[in-house]
C-alpha cells in the first residue's frame, strides 16, 4: 500500500484525537502492516479512503476495530514482578485491615495484569475487594473477558502452581480462568481521554505501559485523572519504563527495591 505524507498525517491526526496513540513521523511501516489487509477487507483503497470513512458519525464502528488493529496489547502475568510483590508485602495487608478496597487496572489489554492481582488476593486474607479492569480496545477487552488462554501466553511469566489452581484445560494448547477467579473483575471499556473517570474512589490504580504511547499534554492530562481518581493514600504504579516528567504534586515516590510506585498524600 503506498501511503503519501499527507494522508498518513491525516490517519495519525484522526487516530490520536480518537485514542490518545501518537504515532509520530516514522511508523508509516506499522500502519501499512497493520491495516493493508484491513482495508482490502473492508473493500476500500487506500489509508486516505479509510481516514475518510472513519471521520464519519456512520464510521464509528469501523473506527473501533481501527483502534482494536492500532492497539499494542503486549501484556504478560506479574509483569515487571515487583509491583504484585509490594501489593502481596505492603498494600493488600495493610489496606484489607481498614476493609473492603478497589482496584483499577487502567490499560488491561487481556487481562494478564488484573488476573495476576485477583490471585494475589485470593492467596491473601483480603475478602470482598473489588477489581475493575479497563481498557480502549474492545476485541481485546472481550477476549480478557473470556480468560482463555494458550499454552504461549501462559508460559510468559504464570508459575505452574497457579496455572493448577486457577485454571481449567480447555484443550490440548487452551486453558480458561476458572469462574470464581473471573467474578472477582469486572471488566469496562474506558478510553483513558474521556475525563473525569471516577473521583477519590480506588485505593490502587494500575496504568502501565500505556501513557509511552501518548503526547506529553495527553500523558499530563491523564495522570491528572488518574490522581483525581485515587483516594488520599492510594497508590499509582506506571510502567517499569515510565516516571512522572513533572511534579505531580500531590504524588510522592515510594521506593520498592526495585521499582517505583507513587502514593497520593493524605
Ligand atoms: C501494552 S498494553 C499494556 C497492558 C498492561 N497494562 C501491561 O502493562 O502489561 C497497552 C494497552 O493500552 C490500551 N490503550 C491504548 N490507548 C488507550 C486509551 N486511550 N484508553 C485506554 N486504554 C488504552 C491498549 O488497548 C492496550 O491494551
Amino acid at each position: 500500500m503506498d501511503i503519501t505524507t499527507s494522508d498518513y498525517q491525516r490517519f495519525c491526526q484522526l487516530l490520536e484525537t480518537q485514542s490518545g496513540i501518537l504515532l509520530g513521523d516514522n511508523k508509516q511501516y506499522l500502519v501499512e502492516s497493520r491495516l493493508t489487509n484491513f482495508i482490502k477487507n473492508n473493500q476500500l483503497d487506500s489509508l486516505s479512503e479509510l481516514t475518510t470513512e472513519i471521520s464519519k458519525a456512520s464510521g464509528r464502528h469501523l473506527l473501533q476495530k481501527v483502534v482494536d488493529q492500532m492497539t499494542t496489547n503486549e501484556t504478560l502475568w506479574f509483569r515487571d514482578g515487583y509491583p504484585f510483590e509490594y501489593m502481596r508485602k505492603e498494600l493488600i495487608p495493610n489496606f484489607s485491615k481498614q476493609g473492603r478496597f478497589r482496584i483499577w487496572c487502567a490499560a488491561c489489554s487481556s487481562g494478564q495484569e488484573p488476573f495476576s492481582i485477583a490471585m494475589l488476593l485470593d492467596q491473601s486474607s483480603a475478602s470482598g475487594t473489588e477489581i475493575i479492569a479497563s481498557d480502549l480496545s474492545s476485541k481485546i477487552l472481550e477476549k480478557a473477558n473470556k480468560g482463555v488462554y494458550q499454552d504461549i501466553e501462559l508460559k510468559r511469566g504464570l508459575p505452574n502452581d497457579k496455572l493448577k489452581r486457577y485454571f481449567n484445560q480447555v484443550d490440548e494448547i487452551s486453558w480458561q480462568i476458572k469462574p470464581s477467579l473471573k467474578s472477582q473483575i469486572r471488566f469496562n471499556s474506558l478510553n483513558l481521554l474521556d475525563l473525569p473517570y471516577r473521583q477519590g474512589q480506588f485505593e490502587i490504580i494500575f496504568c502501565r505501559n500505556v501513557l509511552i504511547y501518548f503526547s506529553q499534554d495527553n500523558k499530563t492530562k491523564v495522570l491528572d485523572g488518574l490522581i483525581n481518581s485515587l483516594k488520599p493514600g492510594g497508590y499509582l504504579f506506571l510502567g517499569a519504563s515510565e516516571s512522572l516528567t513533572r511534579d505531580c504534586k500531590p504524588l510522592e515516590m515510594v521506593r520498592c527495591n526495585p521499582g517505583l510506585v507513587y502514593r497520593k498524600s493524605l
